[in-house]
């Protein structure tokens, strides 16, 4: 495995992706589930945040403590199944500003169609967590990261909860600069472009649609 790879190993967000999975999760579970994830990679992802040192008066003394230094983050959901993670990161940071990339996935090519793009001021200063549920075929995630870059944006993660190894590769060598997170990497994809095992469409298990 790439070492710009990492797959969780908790065992909280190993068992929410397996309840998922499960074809009889309702939309507001789904729903749920996909935010309490986010939240739990989020997590992890954000380890390596800058910080700095400020002066503290407590009830005994002055001392200094680090905080988080400020506006330094964005969030980027790729629309729309992405948007299902933002609410997860945001409970951790939540001045963190959003900006979103508008993709689909064109059903016969599987290569990404974008239809909007809109990212924070300063993008070039910033830490970017680009979130979408699923890595499948990499198309989506690969234009979405181009995006962002030619945009001015250096210092990119993509986080994921379900990837196939085809969108992992793609995603890796295209920008081997970028750090890659998932929650599981399954066996491949269909002929359709769907990851196998995987959960089906994130997008209408997100928002009740089909
Ligand atoms: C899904 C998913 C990713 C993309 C992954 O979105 O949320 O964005 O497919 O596939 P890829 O790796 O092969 O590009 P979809 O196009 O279904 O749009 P939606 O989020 O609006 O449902
Ligand atoms: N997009 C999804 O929502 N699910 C897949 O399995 C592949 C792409």
């Amino acid at each position: 495995m790439n070492e710009n790879v990492t797959v969780f190993s908790h065992p909280l967000i190993k068992h929410k992706i397996s309840q998922l999975r499960d074809e009889t999760c309702k939309t507001k579970e789904f729903r749920a589930l996909v935010e309490e994830i986010s939240m739990l990679m989020g997590y992890e992802v954000l380890r390596d945040l800058e910080m700095e040192e400020i002066e503290i008066k407590t009830p005994m003394e002055t001392t200094t403590a680090p905080i988080i230094k400020g506006k330094k983050l964005a969030l980027v959901p790729i629309l729309r199944a992405g948007l299902g993670m933002t609410g997860g990161i945001l409970s951790l940071v939540p001045s963190a500003k959003v900006g979103h990339v508008g993709m689909y996935r064109d059903e016969e090519t599987l290569e990404p169609k974008e239809y909007y793009c809109k990212l924070p001021e300063g993008i070039d200063q910033r830490m970017i967590l680009i979130v979408d549920p699923m890595l499948a075929t990499g198309g989506s995630a690969d234009a979405a990261v181009q995006f962002v870059k030619k945009k001015g944006g250096k210092q990119i993660k993509f986080v994921s909860i379900i990837a196939a190894p085809e969108g992992v590769k793609r995603l890796s060598e295209a920008h081997p600069d970028i750090q890659i997170y998932c929650g599981e990497i399954d066996r491949g994809l269909n002929e359709n472009g769907y990851i196998l095992p995987g959960l089906g469409d994130a997008g209408d298990r997100i928002f009740g649609t089909k």
